[in-house]
């Protein structure tokens, strides 16, 4: 559904950020450098994605490593679909980045002012930063978010929700908003990142809090940005499977420091399915745990930590260790039982190396983007350095471009998801999310994947819909499985997270991405990056 209206006497502000995981806020916090920025948030500043992840920021900044292993761990592990420039302006500009959330006072963890860091899997080098042990998202979003907050050029709005971008003859032009109160309102700007994060909530079983339903790529998509590699979800092989408890993270670091994946019979298993082991790339170990549990018939395997000393445990992994303790679990006396859950979007809005999609005046960065830098399986703990480094990217671009406040057009339009009718929505979400689980979860098939689709064709309803947040959620997220579907059965092959039961082997013709956008369906080489004439 499209609506228009004339922004006559509307105030514009420079930037608009949307979303406040590191990626939002670091931004907004470089965009303030160079004008005034508007930061909204569907929630409180603090949750996201970011303040979630454990494990940390892989970073080459011990002299003994060096950005080029970086590069070739992250390619390596990338499946032949990472972009190698994409992938080099990450590994080269990184540390500098670091270095800034350093001095801005993320109090990584160190000993005697050396910087600890942790081996994760694939990666040839210990080179994760993590603070308070297992709670380095939290600990960064603390130093970002307060110095969001103080700033005099920033104005934050908490508990505002993008329900769609605002688009006219040159672009971008902000977004149309349901503030704290659910009342529509508009902010224009010259300038529009998305930095909105992941959509985990699309899965029943997920690391990802409520907020991650996947809106950012939804409103990109129906703006006119393409979006690429959809079919490509990450899934966490450990993620605690335990009664009454929530699906909560196992950070990959258990396993660096140590962990083994045991089957129901006490089998460690890592070791038949990959050299090495339990630190092989994230979507070999999720696929083999998955394996295990189809073989003996259960829905979890055992992360056994007897190798871990107690003290090691409480003071690397005090997170971990507290919250199994409150449901009853003491993981320095029993394994932890863990099962795969939906855990990083690799796919997102196609964007180039400066951050810019294919719709002038829209900028995106950290998980809802994609500059082709994770390739089919993203490297353990690159994310967060992804969020920085191309949030830094898009503060350069705007610091060097001739930058031209647009004139505004007499009309601005607005296209929302109708995905489906809104009398049929009540009891939608849980059947939603229950059918990306089925079809589009670690082991995918092609008539699977059809019948999913047939479930989710979008309606052709004449009911106006309803502005509110849980219904444009719901409606997004619909889009999204929609898209990923589409993405999933055109992939012939099997590649990094994608696993084709039917077409079990990588294929070297599918070295390229799939791009989707409302004209129809494009393929480009795998190698060449993306490009926009604005
Ligand atoms: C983890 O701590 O295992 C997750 C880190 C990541 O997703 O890169």
């Amino acid at each position: 559904m499209k609506i228009t209206f004339s922004p006559a006497g509307l105030g514009t502000t420079p930037f608009l950020v949307i979303g406040s995981g590191i990626a939002g806020l670091y931004t907004a916090l470089k965009l303030a450098e160079i004008a005034n920025v508007t930061l909204i948030t569907k929630e409180a500043l603090e949750e996201s994605n970011t303040s979630y992840a454990q494990g940390g920021i892989a970073v080459a900044l011990s002299p003994a490593d060096s950005p080029d292993l970086h590069y070739t761990d992250t390619i390596q592990a990338g499946a032949g679909l990472c972009l190698p420039p994409a992938v080099a302006t990450l590994v080269h500009e990184g540390p500098e980045r670091v270095q800034e959330l350093i001095a801005w006072g993320v109090p990584f963890d160190a000993d005697a002012g050396t910087l600890l860091m942790t081996r994760e899997a694939a990666h040839s080098f210990p080179r994760v930063l993590h603070a308070d042990g297992d709670a380095s998202g939290r600990e960064i979003t603390k130093v970002l978010a307060q110095r969001v907050a103080g700033h005099p050029r920033i104005t934050v709005k908490e508990n505002h929700y993008a329900v769609a971008l605002l688009t006219g003859e040159e672009g971008c032009y902000g977004a149309m908003v349901l503030d704290e109160n659910g009342t529509r309102t508009s902010i224009l700007a010259e300038a529009t990142i998305l930095a909105t994060g992941g959509s985990g909530q699309i899965f029943t079983d997920t690391t990802n809090p409520a907020v991650a339903t996947g809106d950012g790529l939804a409103l990109a998509y129906l703006a006119g940005a393409p979006l690429a590699d959809l079919e490509f979800v990450q899934f966490h092989p450990t993620a605690l499977h335990l009664e009454g408890a929530p699906c909560f993270l196992i950070t990959e670091a258990v396993r660096g420091e140590g962990g083994i994946l045991r089957n129901q019979r006490g089998v460690r298993f890592m070791p038949s399915y990959h050299e090495q082991a339990e630190l092989a790339p994230r979507d070999v170990v999720a696929r083999s745990v998955w394996s295990e549990m189809e073989k003996t018939g259960t829905d979890h395997v055992y992360l056994d930590l007897s190798l871990l000393s107690t003290e090691l445990i409480k003071s690397r992994f005090p997170n971990i260790y507290e919250t199994c303790l409150s449901y009853g679990l003491d993981i320095t006396k029993a394994p932890i039982p863990v099962a795969p859950a939906a855990h990083y979007m690799m796919g997102g809005i196609a964007i180039d190396l400066h951050g810019r999609t294919a719709l002038p005046r829209l900028f995106a960065c950290g998980e809802v983007a994609n500059s082709g830098v994770h390739g089919a399986n993203r490297l353990a703990s690159n994310s967060l350095l992804d969020g920085l480094v191309f949030g830094y990217r898009i503060f350069r671009y705007l610091q060097n471009s001739p930058w031209q406040r647009p004139d505004l057009p007499p009309e601005l339009a607005a296209v929302f998801p109708t995905e489906t009718s809104p009398e049929l929505l009540a009891a939608d979400r849980s059947a939603l999310k229950e059918l990306a689980s089925t079809h589009l979860g670690i082991i995918r098939r092609e008539d699977a994947l059809q019948n999913a689709q047939r479930q989710v064709a979008p309606a052709s309803s004449a009911t106006p819909i309803p502005l509110n947040r849980p219904y444009l959620e719901l409606q997004n997220m619909r889009l999204l499985v929609r898209l990923m579907l589409d993405a999933a059965l055109s992939r012939r092959e099997s590649r990094g997270s994608h696993y084709r039961a039917d077409y079990p082997d990588p294929d070297p013709a599918w070295a390229k991405r799939i791009v989707l956008s409302p004209t129809g369906v494009s393929f480009i080489p795998a190698d060449q990056p993306f490009s926009w004439s604005w």
